[in-house]
């Protein structure tokens, strides 16, 4: 047994489709980037997606989609692990023992099943309530040490180190008296943990993009409005037609990025603009300070169609050949069970169940 737990990215995407600018700026595209530094595992999360209702023919070609997108943007499934967490059976394992360690009050307090499971409560599934303890599970059955997310999961995350941290505590004997703990700094103290606790990676001038119809609303996957979103497959003309017609308002952009406060559509559209070009924002407000959006859409618009253009084409190629997908599905769910497997055997082992070593 290693005496610490090695640094590990874990991120995850749902396949439910119309998968859009805010997941690759925000997350698919930071996957990429954190490639070159950690062991990185990347998921296509369909045991998540089927908490709300998906079509099974659309959810198959959502999963492959996603797939897709990741290899695209240029994830290397042979040097790190890109697979779908159906078929990694420890996820769903996990998920039940910190369904008993998670309380009630803590998933009461999450505001994505607040805002998912709309007014009427008694209708959603009880999967969408326990989706977040599904999240921890697919973090830690890898013990990931990073997870590269948008904003919007950021409480999602902070919940995932609850969740190590009780059952760090709640067996923190029996992780002693088998030998599986490592040693870790909680605070001021050292304890003998089992889980580490995740440090979220956000951030960056895409870390919230917001729907181009509403600047105070994230760009959304079930948003009504296709003219709220860019998708990845969408052509040169849609994505020049999406932002015409996104919502400004009727001054020049400021020069600095104080100017941006109070103007949510002009600070997303600039936040855009630094993401593709992999700049920030005070550097983008440096060439467009002054300039009309007549002048700064168009500029946005044929970045995006370069940069997304080639990521879009090559998805197409891949999807025309859904068994070479599947085939990289298959042998990452292989590589992944193997890390997942000794992983929930040690959980087992701690809980005390028999039979948990072979
Ligand atoms: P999902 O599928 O909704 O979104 C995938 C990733 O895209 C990010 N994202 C955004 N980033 C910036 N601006 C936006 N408007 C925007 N919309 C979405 C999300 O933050 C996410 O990083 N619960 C997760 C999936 C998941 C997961 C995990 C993530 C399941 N298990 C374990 C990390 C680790 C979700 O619903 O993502």
């Amino acid at each position: 047994m290693s005496n610490t737990i090695p640094q590990r990215v874990f991120s995850g995407v749902q396949p439910t489709g119309n998968l859009h600018l805010g997941n690759y700026l925000g997350a698919i595209k930071r996957f990429v980037e954190l490639q070159d530094t950690f062991d990185c595992v990347y998921c296509v999360v369909d045991l998540h997606a089927v908490t709300t209702w998906q079509h099974p023919v659309e959810l198959t070609s959502n999963i492959r989609e996603v797939t897709a997108a990741f290899i695209a943007s240029g994830i290397d499934p042979e040097k790190h692990i890109v697979f779908n967490q159906s078929q990694v059976a420890a996820h769903a394992e996990l998920a039940w023992i910190f369904n008993c360690v998670a309380r009630m009050g803590w998933l009461n307090r999450m505001t994505q099943f607040k805002e998912k499971a709309g007014k009427d409560r008694e209708k959603a599934s009880v999967g969408l309530f326990a989706y977040p303890t599904l999240m921890a599970a697919d973090i830690l059955v890898y013990r990931a040490t990073h997870v590269p997310v948008g904003e919007d999961q950021k409480q999602h995350l902070e919940l995932t180190r609850d969740i190590a941290q009780k059952f760090n505590n709640d067996f923190s004997d029996r992780i002693a008296a088998t030998g599986c703990g490592v040693p870790m700094q909680v605070g001021d103290e050292t304890v003998n943990g089992y889980f580490p606790l995740t440090e979220p990676v956000i951030g960056g001038p895409a870390a919230r993009v917001m729907s181009l119809r509403d600047g105070s609303k994230k760009m959304s996957k079930s948003d009504p409005s296709d003219l709220s979103r860019i998708v990845m497959t969408d052509d040169a003309d849609a994505i020049a037609k999406k932002f015409r017609k996104a919502k400004t308002d009727p001054d020049a952009l400021p020069s600095e990025t104080e100017g941006l406060a109070d103007r949510p559509e002009a600070d997303n559209l600039v936040g855009l603009y630094a993401a593709l070009a992999g700049t920030d924002k005070a550097s983008v407000l440096r060439d467009f300070g002054g300039a009309q959006f007549g002048t700064f859409k168009p500029a946005l618009a044929d970045l995006a169609v370069e940069k997304i253009a080639p990521i879009a084409d090559e998805m197409r190629r891949l999807q025309a050949d859904p068994a070479e997908i599947d085939a990289i599905l298959k042998q990452g769910s292989q590589r992944a069970s193997a890390i997942a497997s000794s992983v929930i055997s040690d959980v087992k082992e701690i809980v005390g169940f028999v039979g948990a070593r072979g």
